[in-house]
């Protein structure tokens, strides 16, 4: 198959009209269109219609036992989809949607189990993306998305990375440039009596936490579960957003990190090793494979760049990745979640 992309100009709406009507009518007639949101790159199928969704598990090599998420442009959308929504739930949407928040809720029969991974659950995302409301409007029903890459690879968040993981085997692109946060999405599981925090995001534990106080945290956020733990959602237990190469994180003051690399490359020199700094250290080490990922003063360029940063890794060839760790408080939660997945839990503690 010939993967249409079709680059949107905000300057031209006319362009962009046309470019929404062709992506529709695929959406329409059970095919696959990869779209940019705020937060990566989705892969979207019409949620409600079965054969159409599981082509998505097929272009991705995703298990079927993964749920996707369904994505609205209109909150009016809500109700056809979802029972009981709670007050909490009420407070999260007026709080951060439309946004990089994904609500989980008891379903209603017209979402097919291709869409809930065989669940009574479906989860839910308003995207604040321009380009992704106006694609969603376009179709007229809501979208079922993961995120645009194949199965256990870094979220894409540029079409460029769709194209390189997807050419070929899905319909369309719609390349509406880098996406801002660059990590996908906070989950919050509303359909309990208490809220649950299932994957940490751009809409941090802590701001959470201003509009529901009591919201718990599920084990899988924080680290590896043990064998026969399940996270409540699925897709959090497998391996994620690996490159080719071993990655480990070295995590400490910022002069006891730059010295155990160093360390380390001189005890791997015979591999091809990469590190992946921040602007504050990349001057430190006894390396030219330095990558930076953005600045310790604004998480949100470390978030941004993240992903990015792991698939220049397999572009260069490394086979051994060192990167540095980050506290794990606000954006650094959702950060190190990712990071800690990308390195299959290898952790290198200085200060402990
Ligand atoms: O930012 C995002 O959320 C992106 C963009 C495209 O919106 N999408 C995304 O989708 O990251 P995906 O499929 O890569 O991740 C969805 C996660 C998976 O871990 C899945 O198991 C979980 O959401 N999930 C989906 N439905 C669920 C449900 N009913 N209950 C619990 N977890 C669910
Ligand atoms: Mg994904």
């Amino acid at each position: 198959m010939e993967t249409k992309i079709l680059t949107v100009d905000n300057t031209d709406p006319q362009l962009n009209k046309a470019i929404f009507t062709e992506a529709a009518k695929v959406i329409n007639t059970g095919g696959l269109v990869a779209f940019p949101t705020e937060t990566v790159y989705g892969l979207g199928a019409n949620a409600l219609d079965g054969t159409a969704v599981k082509k998505i598990y097929e272009a991705k090599g995703r298990p079927s036992d993964n749920p996707l998420i369904a994505h609205i442009s209109d909150i009016k959308q809500l109700d056809a989809l979802v029972k009981d929504i709670s007050p909490v739930a009420q407070k999260l949407m007026k709080a951060f949607w439309p946004g990089p928040l994904t609500l989980v809720f008891m379903k209603k029969d017209i979402i097919p189990k291709e869409t809930s991974g065989g669940l009574d659950t479906v989860a839910i995302r308003f995207p604040e993306n321009r380009t992704a409301q106006q694609f969603i409007t376009a179709c007229g029903v809501p979208i079922a998305a993961p995120s645009a890459n194949t199965s256990g690879k870094p979220s894409p968040t540029r079409a460029s990375h769709v194209e390189f993981d997807l050419n070929g085997k899905i319909d369309m692109i719609i390349d509406g440039g880098s996406c801002e946060f660059g990590l996908e999405s906070t989950i919050v599981d509303v359909s309990g009596d208490t809220p649950c925090l299932l994957r940490p995001g751009s809409i941090t534990l802590e701001m959470l936490k201003e509009i529901a106080p009591d919201i718990t945290v599920d084990k899988v956020v924080l680290g590896r579960l043990n064998d026969g733990e399940r996270p409540k959602a699925p897709g959090m237990k497998y391996t994620h957003y690996s490159p080719d190469a071993s990655v480990t994180i070295i995590r400490g003051s910022v002069e006891k990190t730059v010295a155990e690399i160093n360390s380390l490359l001189e005890e791997h020199k015979a591999e091809k090793c990469g590190v992946i700094a921040t602007e504050e250290t990349k001057d430190g080490y006894n390396t030219k494979n330095v990558l930076v990922i953005g600045t310790r003063k604004h998480p949100e360029t470390i978030a941004a760049n993240l992903f990015k940063m792991l698939r220049k890794c397999d572009f260069y060839g490394y086979e051994t990745v060192f990167v540095e760790g980050f506290p794990e408080s606000e954006l650094g939660l959702a950060i190190m979640n990712r990071l800690k997945k990308a390195a299959g839990y290898s952790i290198i503690e200085l200060d402990k």
